[in-house]
């Protein structure tokens, strides 16, 4: 009913306005004194963490994009070799699982089957196996070694938001606690670092409260049959993460790729009805973006682009610009991710799409 719904038409757009206070309570009661602490509630000690040699992050869908971006922070921050792979993969591959592995399962419901059997398989390796999830109990949570859990609430719309939201909070949390132990995050940056991401929940609310400037747009390109998503270094996963949105509850194709890859191949497909979303935060691989952004707008793509507020050379070079407040390079995706849900679930709107509900779609799978 609409009162379940919180007043909103669907759980997703619900789900997508919760997403400040998401990031809000996975944070809280874990930064004291200025620095991340989760030893009240992980039960590695600081012996365990030093021993370990590598990461790997482990996950499907929505929570394998998280692990993407997670990958770039914990490479950033910590001295640990960082593998990402998709679940269903990594359970059939030869990858090396050590003891010193720590592998960290990210999975909102804590019930995806394919995850499941990775975990299997990484215990059997001996491997140390972190839950990252939202379910508490659930059946992740119960066969890993340690839980971190995100703070979501329950989420009901099949495509994930929230829970990507509290995901990326708590690997974040996780990279920094652990580099910490180590001895490798940048100590010189900690409060920097540590007041912006207090920050980022009102900047997620500063986005949401623009939706009608993405409600617009949507409308514009509503009946587009292909769309094109770029993205460079920690955008690429939000990329992905934009394309995957739009394409499972509009039914339009989308496709992702690092923008740097875009002549590899889909340049060829460029032209004046294939939009190019492109994710454009100021960071430091701004300017080679922007000449993907040229490249595009040569063979007369429309050319929609995410950036900070400000950046008058993205206003001048794409055709429309879906603005977020500025925030730190390591932060961008909080930020960049909140409008490419809102386009996807506009975009589905007009297209009169079963929103909360998508055709094939489970939100968990919990058969291989
Ligand atoms: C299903 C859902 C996705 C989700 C994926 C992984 O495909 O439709 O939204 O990202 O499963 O789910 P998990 O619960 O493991 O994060």
């Amino acid at each position: 009913s609409m009162a379940e719904r919180g007043g909103y038409p669907h759980f997703m757009l619900k789900e997508i306005h919760e997403q400040g206070g998401v990031c809000r309570s996975t944070l809280k009661g874990r930064i004291s004194g200025g620095s991340v602490d989760l030893s009240g509630e992980l039960s590695m000690d600081e012996h365990t963490m030093i021993s370990f040699r590598a990461v790997h992050l482990i996950a499907c869908g929505t929570s394998y994009y998280a692990s993407l971006i997670a990958e770039r922070i914990f490479e950033r921050w910590t001295d640990l070799d960082v593998k990402v792979d998709i679940a269903s993969e990594y359970r059939y591959r030869d990858s090396k699982i050590t003891p010193d592995t720590l592998v960290v399962f990210v999975s909102q419901s804590g019930e995806t089957a394919d995850t499941l059997a990775a975990q299997r398989k990484a215990r059997a390796c001996g491997a140390y196996c972190l839950a990252v999830t939202n379910v508490q109990g659930s059946t992740l949570a119960r066969c890993c070694d340690d839980v971190l859990l995100l703070k979501a609430g329950p989420e009901i719309g099949v495509a994930a938001t929230k829970t990507f939201m509290g995901q990326i909070t708590a690997l974040y949390l996780l990279a920094m606690y652990i580099a910490k132990v180590r001895g490798t995050f940048p100590i010189e940056r900690e409060s920097e670092l540590i007041d912006e991401l207090l920050q980022i929940p009102y900047k997620i609310e500063t986005v949401l409260e623009r939706e009608h400037l993405i409600e617009e747009l949507a409308s514009k390109f509503a009946f587009s049959q292909n769309f094109l998503y770029l993205g460079r270094g920690i955008s690429f996963p939000v990329a992905l993460e934009g394309a995957l949105k739009l394409k499972e509850i509009s039914y339009i194709h989308a496709e992702a790729y690092a923008a740097g890859e875009m002549k590899h191949g889909p340049i060829a497909l460029i032209d004046p009805n294939v939009p190019v979303v492109v994710v454009a935060p100021k960071d430091s691989l701004y300017e080679k973006t922007l000449s993907n952004i040229q490249e595009a707008k040569a063979r007369h793509a429309p050319i929609i682009a995410v950036g900070f507020d400000g950046d008058e050379r993205l206003a001048s070079d794409a055709d429309h610009v879906l603005c977020v407040p500025p925030t730190l390079e390591e932060f961008s995706p909080f930020v960049t991710v909140v409008p490419l849900q809102l386009f996807a679930y506009h975009v589905a709107k007009k297209r009169g799409c079963e929103i909360d509900k998508p055709r094939n779609l489970a939100k968990s799978v919990t058969v291989e």
